[in-house]
């Protein structure tokens, strides 16, 4: 696929996963793309983890439907509304979870471009998790971001502690197809935004 077009096509998948799973070297070859990514002072400071144990993925997802319970409670009743139909997460029916952390003791003492701004290690992450999404979007495989979990729930369900910070847990698995149009947008929680309302030129 053509990298706009890819770029084109990516969508946060959540009800669109077959239920079969990505096979080991087809999803190697998405940590090879995120692996590439640009990082502040080549420090490459992610780790990616693997969950493909069902049992391991289902105990996520019950921590994550939990968050969205309180999240919804916590709306007002139009939102609520709105709300209640959207699916935030396709953990289990995605087959695989990579959980993306961020190590800032990677390159060492002296990060070259991170003295001033201690952002550009969490952000050089960001950037591999959108090399993966947009390579499993090129090799027609979905990819859904899950943000609902306590950040130290999910540090002890891998297994790292601080500085270690785990950034972003990955939904990749097969999928029926790619929706033309933002979920949320669709199910009329938020519209996008026009790009030259984003655009401030001189
Ligand atoms: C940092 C980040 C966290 C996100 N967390 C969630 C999440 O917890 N649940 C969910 O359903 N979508 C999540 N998303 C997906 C966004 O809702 C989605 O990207 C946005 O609605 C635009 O849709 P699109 O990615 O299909 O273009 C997250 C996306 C990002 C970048």
């Amino acid at each position: 696929m053509e990298l706009h077009e890819a770029i084109r096509r990516r969508r946060d998948v959540r009800a669109e996963f077959t239920g079969g799973r990505v096979d080991r070297a087809t999803l190697t070859r998405l940590l090879a793309a995120a692996h590439a990514a640009p990082s502040v002072g080549h420090s490459q400071p992610w780790d990616f983890h693997v969950i493909r144990d069902p049992a391991r993925l289902a105990a996520f997802r019950d921590h994550v439907l939990d968050r969205r319970a309180e999240f919804a409670a916590a709306l007002p009743p139009g939102r609520r509304r709105v709300f209640d139909p959207i699916r935030i997460e396709g953990i289990v029916a995605a087959g695989t979870g990579v959980a993306v952390t961020y190590d800032p003791r990677r390159g060492g003492e002296h990060v070259l471009g991170r003295a001033t701004i201690a952002d550009t290690g969490p952000l050089s992450v960001a950037l591999a998790i959108q090399n993966l999404w947009l390579a499993a979007t090129a090799e027609g495989l979905g990819v859904g971001w899950v943000s609902f979990y306590e950040e130290g729930f999910l540090a002890d369900f891998l297994g790292v502690a601080a500085p270690v910070r785990p950034l972003a847990w990955l939904c990749v698995g097969p999928v029926t197809h790619l929706a033309d149009r933002p979920d949320l947008e669709r199910a009329g929680w938020r519209r996008g935004l026009p790009l030259d309302e984003v655009v401030h030129w001189d």
